[in-house]
């Protein structure tokens, strides 16, 4: 919790979530999915341009902060904040146009579990962008700041190991997605890794 608090203002407003919601371009109508959504920077972009939004979030204190968010939003309607992981997503079967998650991936437990909830999740053509920031890179600009809070910034005391994006992305192949990519990009002027894909049509 305390972590968290630290981190709440980058956590509220998020550079990187713009971007991601730049990609995922949700539309007015879609059903769109925030996986460890936090306190909500995607959720409620993606309820502003009109989507209705299942932000799926296990920490209770995240879903405490969002509820609250969701009450200040015009669009609060269309957001639903559930209890649930990326191992075991509170969503229907194929119904899902788009589904994101930003800086969660490294928290999955089971990632094979993960990408399988994905692929059953997305009705036809739906798609995903998998993004996580990698604060080790000296490219980052939060870089110094992470390693002078965090030590030498090998993963181990702050949960920012880095996921194998490769392994991600074979993941969701495997689990039945089509044109995935996933690799190194610059999203928001930040070294990411980025998983991205689409069920088939
Ligand atoms: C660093 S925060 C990022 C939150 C938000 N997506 C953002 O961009 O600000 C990581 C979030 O992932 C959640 N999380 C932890 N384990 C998870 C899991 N297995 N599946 C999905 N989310 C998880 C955490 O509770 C936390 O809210």
């Amino acid at each position: 919790m305390v972590r968290y608090l630290r981190f709440a203002p980058r956590m509220w407003r998020s550079e990187v979530n713009h971007a991601v919601l730049g990609l995922v371009d949700p539309a007015p109508g879609e059903r769109v999915v925030d996986v460890g959504a936090g306190m909500g920077p995607g959720t409620v972009l993606a309820a502003g341009a009109g989507a209705s939004v299942t932000a799926v979030e296990p920490t209770p204190f995240m879903r405490g902060i969002l509820q609250v968010r969701r009450l200040l939003q015009p669009g609060r309607a269309r957001i639903s904040v559930v209890d649930g992981a990326a191992e075991q997503l509170p969503v229907a079967d194929q119904t899902a146009d788009a589904l994101w998650a930003v800086n969660a991936m490294h928290h999955w437990t089971d990632p094979e579990r993960g990408a399988a909830e994905i692929a059953r999740v997305l009705r036809a053509g739906g798609r995903v962008v998998l993004v996580d920031e990698d604060f080790d890179d000296p490219d980052h600009p939060e870089f110094e700041r992470f390693r002078s809070r965090h030590g030498d910034g090998d993963g181990d005391d702050h949960g920012f190991a880095m996921v194998d994006a490769q392994r991600m992305g074979d993941l969701l192949a495997g689990a039945g997605l089509v044109d995935v990519a996933a690799g190194r990009r610059e999203l928001a002027g930040r070294p990411v890794i980025a998983v991205t894909g689409r069920a088939a049509a």
